[in-house]
């Protein structure tokens, strides 16, 4: 008996030395330990010793159960240590790491004037409208006094969706005018930015796809005054009050009489010079006054109403606000080129 209880207690702490989780621990209690345990079973074999082996076997039992148990204390404690070391080592945080640097985006140049120009006019009392892109061609054309033949219309200038022509993509933001006063009474003050397209090859100074905004005021008493401070003040906004505006005649089906707004150069001052293509001006945008015919043709009185319109190219006026000489480069996408601004 004295043997089987060395036996216990030599097979008992060496498993105990090599358990390496607290679950085999409590298991390892139960085998040797527990009610129906090794030890146990051994004890309850004890009537059948003589009244002089009795004390020295329970002894030694005693003892034996004391080892198992200090054992299974003493490497449960260690388990325990190793377990939070490991743990402490796996959710190490190294504070003096710098941090990940988070790009935060930021307006293309582009959104950034189209926000001004918005803006600017938000201040002067206009209301901003939305118009589709995908346009009949009666509202970009027809009803602005282009009818089907006029060269503005060609095919090479336009994107037709049908084959009989009657939708396309819009080539000027135009359109919103005709769309607005069919559903507006007067008195109308209205921007409409957005995106127009035209069969152009790409270069320098072309895209097939551009943005635009239109602006369109219709009241009582409205004149060719009215207009010119009204392009004027959002000019001064624009590029500061020293800008010099130039009012030069020219044609549009939907306006009379027409203009084109001009801008002095910057770089030369009017003397000519390569920004300007030696003109000493730079073309800003159309305008005019709005045709009786258009108006007529919306249901607006041009004996009571008069109005003018404008249309402006926001990629130009984002070029000449941040001096960028390629048209691509706004449409490229390319973040070394972006982050500048
Ligand atoms: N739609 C013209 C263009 O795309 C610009 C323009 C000219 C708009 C005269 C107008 C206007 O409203 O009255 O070139």
């Amino acid at each position: 008996m004295k043997s089987m209880l060395e036996e216990i207690k030599n097979t008992s702490l060496s498993a105990i030395d090599s358990a390496y989780t607290l679950n085999d621990l409590e298991a390892l209690r139960v085998k040797y330990l527990g009610k129906k345990g090794d030890l146990t079973s051994i004890l309850k074999q004890m009537g059948g010793l003589s009244p002089e082996e009795r004390p020295v076997i329970g002894q030694l039992a005693n003892e034996i159960r004391t080892r198992i148990e200090d054992a299974l204390e003493n490497r449960a404690v260690e388990i325990k240590q190793a377990q939070l070391e490991s743990k402490l080592r796996e959710e190490t945080l190294d504070v003096t790491i710098p941090g990940k640097k988070i790009f935060v985006g930021k307006k293309h140049p582009l959104a950034t004037v189209w926000d001004e120009v918005t803006d600017i006019f938000i201040g002067m009392g206009y209301t901003v409208v939305e118009g589709p892109e995908v346009e009949l061609s009666d509202y970009c054309f027809t009803k602005l006094n282009t009818p089907p033949g006029h060269p503005a219309r060609d095919r090479q200038d336009t994107f037709y969706l049908t084959e009989e022509e009657d939708i396309c993509l819009r080539t000027q933001t135009s359109s919103v005018q005709i769309r607005v006063m069919e559903h507006t009474s007067p008195p109308i003050r209205i921007i409409s930015p957005g995106r127009v397209y035209r069969k152009d090859e790409v270069d320098a100074t072309h895209s097939p796809m551009f943005h635009q905004v239109e602006g369109l005021v219709v009241d009582k008493g409205i004149t060719m005054g009215d207009l010119k401070g009204t392009l004027n003040t959002l000019m001064q906004s624009l590029y500061g009050k020293d800008v010099i505006t130039r009012f030069r005649p020219h044609h549009f089906p939907y306006t009379e009489p027409s203009c084109e707004v001009d801008m002095q150069c910057f770089e030369c001052k009017g003397a000519g010079c390569r920004v300007c293509k030696e003109e000493g001006w730079i073309e800003l945008l159309g305008a005019g006054m709005v045709h009786p015919k258009v108006l007529e043709g919306c249901g607006i009185d041009p004996d009571i109403y008069s109005g003018f319109a404008f249309g402006i190219g926001i990629d130009r006026l984002t070029m000449r606000r941040f001096n960028i000489r390629d048209l691509r480069l706004l449409f490229e996408n390319d973040m070394r080129f972006l982050r500048q601004f």
